[in-house]
């Protein structure tokens, strides 16, 4: 049974998920009206698996004895000055839910809610894979600059970068 302190915590990260993947759905929107389809499918992927993250906390706050809240959204940006500024937003918003995540665990801890831990640990091992996907995407953004034929190949390859970066990351 989930104390009421966890229950609204973790309802609070729902809402986070759920916006996260408001927030790659926006990203999604822009690559594709400007024409770069790869990006924008990565996008798309994104925000799916947001979805997939947003429903785990819901299935899990329900078999505990809780009751997942479905909250209104603060809207995502959606337009952005350059790629750049959107990669950057988008490890800066995953630093962000990495840091929720963490305090989730320490709350968990703090109340000795161990099957919450453990339950956050898939959280925290997707959260380093998030975080360094982002960072390798933001590098190869940071070489390309204003490069026109950087970004055309960049838009082509981002799926087969991102799955190589995925793969670089050790089992948490
Ligand atoms: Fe569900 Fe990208 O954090």
């Amino acid at each position: 049974m989930l104390s009421k302190n966890i229950e609204a915590a973790l309802n609070q990260q729902i809402r986070i998920e759920a916006e996260s993947s408001q927030v790659y759905l926006a990203m999604a929107v822009w690559a594709e009206v400007k024409g770069l389809e790869g990006i924008a499918s990565f996008m798309y992927d994104q925000s799916d698996e947001e979805r997939v993250h947003m429903l785990k906390l819901v299935k899990f706050v329900n078999e505990r004895g809780g009751h997942a809240h479905i909250s209104e959204l603060n809207a995502p940006n959606v337009t952005f000055n350059s790629f750049k500024e959107m990669f950057e937003k988008l490890l800066e918003h995953e630093i962000y839910v990495s840091n929720s995540i963490n305090e989730l665990v320490h709350t968990s801890l703090q109340e000795k809610d161990y099957a919450t831990h453990n339950f956050l640990q898939w959280y925290v091992a997707e959260q380093i894979e998030e975080e360094a996907m982002a960072r390798t995407i933001l590098d190869k953004v940071n070489m390309i600059g204003d490069d026109k034929g950087g970004l055309y190949l960049f838009d082509r390859d981002i799926q087969q970068l991102t799955v190589e970066s995925a793969a670089d990351v050790p089992d948490a």
